[in-house]
């Protein structure tokens, strides 16, 4: 087992051991194989948007099969240390050039891009933990330009935040319903939980995640309940 030494610096997603984040890794990834029907990931291009280092540690040091693994992400330098850390073919890493006001606050709006750095197209692709951390102008970009580098019957699957009680009690609502009951919906259905920590906690209510979804050329078909792996699940197909 091949160890990629992340620094901590690079590690997204609380304050986990070692192996915990790991096996949370793991976990994503084999999430991904069975919604996309594999047994892994060996023959699919995956992109994952937002990648963190997490997906990719969680793949090289418990040797998962992929068959193409790109990685973008907003944090120039996490995608800098990414591309000198792995020089495998089968990975690549790309830094999307804009701001966002938690993990890069300095820079242009996202939709002043015209496009994402990478070029298509990608059998399943990936924002794991990316639209609980996003605006919705931001979402409406990131899901939009990443439809445009799927292919025909490619699969998105992204997680959210969104104000609902959960049967197996895992979501945030479950344990923050207090700052729900706080927050203020705009017009749009989007809620900052925490405007004292921008976009800590970005929330959509249902309808507001799957029009946006929907206008950016996705069909919705599903939204997974919440998990011990993931929040709400976004599981889209190009409509
Ligand atoms: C909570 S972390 C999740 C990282 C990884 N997906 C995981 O599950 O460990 C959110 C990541 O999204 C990235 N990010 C935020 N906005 C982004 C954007 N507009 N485009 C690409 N990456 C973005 C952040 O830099 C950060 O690495």
């Amino acid at each position: 087992m091949a160890a990629l030494d992340v620094p901590q610096a690079f590690r997204r997603g609380g304050r986990k051991s070692h192996q915990e984040w790991l096996d949370s890794g793991c976990a994503l990834v084999e999430l991904m194989a069975a919604e996309a029907g594999r047994s892994d990931l060996s023959t699919l291009s995956v992109l994952d948007i937002g990648c963190g280092t997490k997906l990719v540690a969680a793949i090289v040091e418990q040797g998962l099969p992929v068959g193409r693994y790109t990685g973008i992400d907003i944090d120039g330098a996490l995608i800098a240390w990414l591309n000198a850390a792995l020089d495998e073919p089968r990975f690549a890493f790309a830094e999307v050039p804009a701001r966002n006001a938690r993990y890069a606050p300095d820079g242009s709006p996202l939709p002043s891009l015209e496009r994402l750095p990478v070029d298509g197209p990608f059998d399943l692709i990936s924002m794991w933990s990316v639209l609980t951390h996003v605006t919705p102008d931001d979402a409406a970009f990131l899901l939009g330009a990443a439809r445009a580098v799927a292919s025909p019957d490619g699969l998105l699957l992204a997680s959210v935040f969104l104000p609902e009680p959960s049967e197996g009690g895992h979501g945030i609502y479950d344990s923050m319903r207090r700052w729900f009951d706080r927050a203020t919906f705009d017009e749009q259905g989007f809620a900052d939980l925490n405007p004292r920590s921008p976009l800590k906690w970005a929330v959509f209510r249902r309808d507001a995640i799957v029009e946006i979804a929907v206008a950016a050329g996705w069909k919705v078909e599903a939204i997974r309940p919440p998990s011990p792996v993931a929040q709400h699940v976004l599981v889209l197909r190009p409509a």
